[in-house]
């Protein structure tokens, strides 16, 4: 059984996901050991409690610069022994430092078909140019912003009067399907990267 640490700032809809995918029995190769948040308003925290999952906080804002916060943040990754960490709406970007650490281990849910659309307010974006097809993207994290190798895509419909609230709603209801998918992906160690792609075994 592989440990899952799970990385949130806010709302945590997608670390509820994961909570549930594990309950349903859609998730069996891994459970979600840790919830580790820079945010000690994020809703994620409630649900961590009720699910009984233990929470690390590391608040950027209480640390005099960047780099103390990289480092407490790497020494709390360190101690959660996790397999995986999966960044499910967790909003800093993460330092060279780490990613280098746990290589290969760090996993990002997107709302956009990347490489199109990185970045804040993905799905803005996406209506703002105008496609007919949106939708999210499951990846490996490398020291890029939203780059790094892709494990899962689903696509949704832009329709027409769309807001970024109604488009929004529509990519979650895929990103809740598509992260759990690709956790136990990873923890039935199913992912393989050649070449900077990945290929599902
Ligand atoms: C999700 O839509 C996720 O894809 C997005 O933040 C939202 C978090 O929702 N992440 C990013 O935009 C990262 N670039 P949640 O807290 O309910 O899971």
């Amino acid at each position: 059984m592989k440990l899952v640490a799970v990385l949130a700032s806010g709302r945590g809809s997608n670390f509820q996901a994961i909570i549930d995918a594990t309950r349903s029995g859609d998730i069996t190769a891994g459970r979600c050991s840790r919830l580790i948040t820079d945010n000690p308003g994020a809703y994620a925290i409630v649900r961590a409690k009720e699910a009984e999952i233990p929470v690390s906080l590391v608040d950027y804002r209480t640390f005099p610069s960047r780099d103390r916060y990289e480092d407490q943040l790497i020494r709390v990754m360190r101690e959660t022994d996790a397999d995986l960490f999966v960044l499910a709406g967790y909003m800093r970007i993460l330092g060279k430092g780490i990613v280098h650490e746990f290589s290969g281990r760090i996993m990002n849910i997107h709302p956009a078909l990347l490489p199109s659309f990185p970045g804040l307010h993905a799905q803005r974006q996406a209506l703002e140019c105008g496609v007919k097809v949106a939708g999210c993207t499951v990846h490996l994290v490398d020291e890029g912003m939203d780059t790094g190798p892709i494990v899962l895509q689903e696509c949704v419909q832009v329709i027409e009067g769309d807001t970024e609230e109604s488009l929004s709603e529509r990519i979650l209801q895929r990103e809740h399907r598509c992260l759990p998918r690709a956790v136990q992906l990873f923890c039935e160690g199913r992912i393989r990267v050649e070449d900077g792609r990945v290929r599902i075994l």
